[in-house]
């Protein structure tokens, strides 16, 4: 078993770690009144494990099914999360375990986090992007009318447990937009983890990339735990990519294929400014198209420069463009506005 630590997190890291998850979960909460928070493509084929496991050692176990999807991390879910907890008399001393992927871990997350100002929270992260991203560095958050993630808090699980095996029954999909991140990682921070997903094959490397995609957010997140200063470098390709999710409504490409897009458009107009290796946007189109990861899109330049900035990561006219000068150094790029209307004329 592989043990890491994120700020106020334990992490746990083994093949089959969820059938045998109570005992784990013993270890840094006593038992008590507990609430699974999971959806229900998820919960149809882990939850019994991990209910089981839990009542074994003395848990109450209830369990909250969402529908799947990016819709139930919304204020209505979470205060029909709330509306059980009270019915159940949990108090700040109980549980909530997040069982899914990165909606389940961020709805639940924020849930533990505001419901009676804080309670114990473990999660068992079940998507890649889970996995190596959402359940790391303690963000949560739901989404709101105006837009995504606007309304969370900064809150630690006290674990969280990683189950590689739980990947092969993840559509092949969202595991390619997971492995979005991991490209993120390497690019910014770790030339070594892009040189295995480059030309190595990922299943026979999934705990070593599961391990160093984490540690590039442990680091960061650890030198800047809001998110103010270096952390920002893992918004790479996230500006775009935003902005591109939220052109197609966020139903047209997903989280990871916009990043994807994200980090090669930024990349490709990066070096042609000089300010990255000639080389660079050739193996980045390269290892994402390895994992069928889309590398342009089809949007017209004025909605997306629209899109960009309306983004939520604009201070007073400047925004921070997280760009690559090779792979494994990033760089912020703090650009206005109006500049940054040019920065994307440079690319056509
Ligand atoms: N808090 C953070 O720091 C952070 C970071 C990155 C992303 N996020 C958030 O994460 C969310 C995206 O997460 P996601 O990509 O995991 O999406 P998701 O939670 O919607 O999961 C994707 C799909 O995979 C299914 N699934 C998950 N694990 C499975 C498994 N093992 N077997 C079968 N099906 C499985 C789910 O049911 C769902 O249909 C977004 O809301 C995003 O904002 C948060």
């Amino acid at each position: 078993m592989r043990a890491l630590s994120v700020i106020k997190s334990k992490i746990l890291i083994e093949e089959n770690i969820i059938s045998k998850c109570g005992k784990l979960i013993l270890n840094s909460v006593n038992p008590c009144k507990t609430l699974i928070v999971s959806d229900r493509n998820v919960a149809k084929i882990y939850l019994n494990i991990v209910s089981r496991e839990l009542e074994r050692l003395g848990f109450q176990v209830q369990a909250f099914l969402i529908n799947p999807g990016e819709q139930s991390k919304s204020f209505e879910v979470a205060e029909k999360i709330y509306n059980v907890l009270t019915l159940n008399f949990m108090s700040r001393c109980d549980l909530i375990i997040s069982l899914g992927g990165g909606v389940v871990t961020d709805l639940s997350g924020f849930v533990a986090s505001t419901y009676h100002r804080g309670m114990k929270l473990v999660h068992i992260p079940t998507s890649f992007l889970a996995m190596i991203d959402a359940a790391i560095g303690g963000k949560n958050g739901v989404n709101s009318n105006y837009g995504k993630n606007l309304i969370g808090t900064f809150y630690h699980p006290s674990l969280i447990l990683i189950d590689p095996l739980a990947l092969k029954t993840l559509p092949s999909r969202e595991l390619c937009c997971g492995i979005a991140e991991a490209i993120k990682c390497g690019c910014i921070w770790d030339k070594e983890l892009f040189k295995i997903l480059e030309n190595q094959n990922f299943y026979n490397n999934i705990n070593e990339i599961i391990i160093r995609s984490i540690k590039v957010k442990k680091e960061l997140a650890e030198i800047d735990e809001q998110d103010f200063g270096s952390r920002m470098l893992l918004n790479f390709g996230h500006t775009i990519g935003h902005a591109l999710e939220k052109i197609g409504c966020y139903k047209k490409i997903s989280h990871g294929e916009a990043v994807s897009i994200g980090m090669n458009e930024i990349t490709r107009i990066s070096e042609s400014m000089n300010l990255t290796r000639f080389e660079v946007p050739q193996r980045l189109k390269t290892v994402c198209k390895k994992y069928f990861l889309p590398t342009n899109n089809n949007f017209s330049r004025s909605q997306l420069q629209k899109a960009v900035l309306h983004d939520k990561k604009i201070l007073n006219g400047y925004l921070n463009l997280v760009l690559i000068k090779d792979i494994g150094k990033s760089f912020i790029y703090k650009i206005s506005d109006k500049e940054f209307i040019n920065f994307l004329k440079n690319e056509i």
